[in-house]
């Protein structure tokens, strides 16, 4: 009996001890960095000329280590081989499947701060933010190993006296999995997992900016004994590889976590019908977000400018469910910002090796120009009360950035900046402040703070968002307690972490046997 499922607790670094294991995770990832990483196509490590130099994004001059980048050949290579596996794979039994991810999750647990202290340098995360990443790596693991466990015999259907009637789930297929840099570790993971977990195999290709804590999942993968040609590693660019792939027709699905931009790139794509290709594919995608937090007049105010800054600011807003809208009614209006502003200035930005730093850089330069672009426009759009430098010397830093008195229908209220920026605009009452809220094309994350009931409720039926919090920021969703996915062009409603995301990447068969 497997136990049930928890999530995996965070680590307090105020506690020596936990610091010390910290920085020996640090010195294990330090034992590696700038090694080479191979393709991995049915098990064979395969190296090629042309290579995915990653970085380290608070420090330039620090290469986490050179990924081999796979063309179109290799992709066509590793389709015909993830293709192959599935014919024995589908008939894999899930509860080895779930056991694969069971040990995983183990092997993972056993080396957390090492992977967390990867994501530190690879994607420049704060300890607590790189923390979280791997404490959810580990949880969707063991998430969607139980779910698989839960569906594996299907669910009862009614059988007249004369017959025998089955509804199983089975596997679609090849998926495509083209995973996100911002939750480098957890979200790949979690894409990756649910997909072979169901009995798909897997074409992997990670984020560029983040390819090699996915190489280092890959070899957990094989220590935990998946077979080769499960999952195959394929990183590689999107011209080159990822259109390839999605345009394939022996892709079933793909599973994808990024920009709205590429993400309806990849819908309109794998909508059309390629000679030879025998289904429709499916897309499950997670895309952007434009996340408000309304603040009621009668709500907890310390607590509500917390959350604006944890929710703005934690990783540097580079979270799809980060917050870059507070919805303030007027009356309290003035008493938050002026409280945000004051907690903001306080926030450390530099480096991330060291523990007491709250914020690191942005991603890559691409990510830097563009946050800076915003800042500039919403110079023009509002009032700038905390931040908006930049400083790219050494590594990508953005300061935390506030813009006050900025008007509803502004860009930096419409745009998703990705970045450590966010827009204060001020509501007549809350009926107002809830259509400011839903007057974007995305529909991921929202927060309300209130000790009003009847707001409460109001927010419940008509903010239109798929992950809704209530006295609390609007990020950190946990595995399995707040699935996590949004409406409108934040995706495909899907809900990673939540109690339907692998029937995604199954379909339903009936069997009806005469007696
Ligand atoms: N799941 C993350 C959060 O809730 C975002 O991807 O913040």
């Amino acid at each position: 009996m497997v136990v049930p499922y928890k999530h995996e607790p965070f680590t307090d670094f105020l506690v020596e001890e936990n610091k010390h294991a910290f920085e020996a995770g640090l010195k294990v990832v330090h034992s590696y960095l700038n090694h080479d990483y191979d393709l991995v196509i049915g098990g064979e490590r395969v190296a090629t000329k042309d290579k995915i130099i990653s970085i380290n994004p608070a420090n330039k001059e620090e290469i986490i280590g050179s990924v081999s980048k796979a063309t179109r050949e290799h992709a066509e290579k590793a389709m015909q081989i993830a293709d192959e596996t599935f014919k024995s794979w589908r008939k894999s039994k899930p509860e080895m499947r779930a056991d694969i991810l069971f040990r995983a999750a183990a092997i993972v647990r056993r080396r957390k701060h090492e992977f967390s202290a990867l994501l530190v340098k690879e994607a420049g995360k704060p300890w607590n933010e790189a923390d979280a990443d791997t404490a959810e790596a580990i949880d969707f693991m063991e998430y969607y190993g139980r779910q698989m466990l839960s569906l594996k015999d299907g669910i009862p259907v009614e059988s007249r006296q004369i017959e025998y009637n089955r509804f199983n789930y089975i596997p679609l297929g090849v998926g495509i999995v083209i995973s996100p840099w911002n939750f480098a570790f957890a979200i790949m993971a979690g894409m990756t997992s649910a997909a072979f977990v169901s009995g798909n195999t897997v074409l992997l290709k990670p984020a560029s900016t983040t390819p090699v804590v996915a190489a280092k999942f890959i070899e957990v993968l094989e220590e935990a004994g998946l077979p080769p040609g499960v999952v195959n590693y394929v990183p590689g660019s999107g011209a080159e590889v990822g259109d390839y792939l999605v345009d394939h027709h022996r892709t079933r699905f793909i599973s994808f976590t990024g920009s709205r931009e590429v993400g309806v790139r990849i819908y309109e794509r794998a909508a059309k019908v390629h000679e030879g290709q025998i289904w429709l594919k499916r897309v499950i995608a997670e895309m952007g977000g434009k996340d408000t937090i309304v603040v009621d007049s009668s709500a907890d105010l310390e607590l509500a400018a917390q959350s604006i800054v944890a929710s703005a600011f934690g990783f540097s807003g580079q979270k799809c469910s980060a917050c870059s809208r507070a919805v303030i009614l007027e009356d309290v209006y003035d008493r938050v910002l002026t409280r945000v502003v004051e907690i903001t200035k306080n926030l450390t930005v530099g480096n991330t090796k060291e523990s007491t730093i709250y914020m690191g850089p942005v991603i890559d330069q691409a990510a830097y120009e563009k946050i800076l672009s915003y800042i500039e426009i919403g110079k023009v759009e509002g009032r700038l009360v905390a931040g908006g430098n930049g400083d790219n010397s050494q590594g990508f830093f953005i300061e935390p950035t506030i813009f006050a008195d900025v008007s509803e229908n502004a860009r930096i209220m419409k745009e998703e900046i990705f970045g450590p920026v966010v827009a204060f605009c001020k509501a007549r009452d809350f009926d107002h402040a809830i259509d400011i809220a839903n007057n974007t094309e995305f529909g991921l994350t929202g927060a309300v703070l209130t000790n009003n009931r009847s707001h409460i409720e109001k927010a419940r039926e008509d903010f239109h968002v798929g992950n809704l919090y209530f006295n609390r920021g609007c990020t950190g969703a946990i595995v399995g307690y707040q699935p996590f996915g949004g409406f409108n062009m934040s995706g495909t409603d899907s809900k990673a972490g939540g109690p339907d995301y692998l029937l995604l990447h199954m379909q339903a068969k009936t069997t009806s046997e005469m007696l």
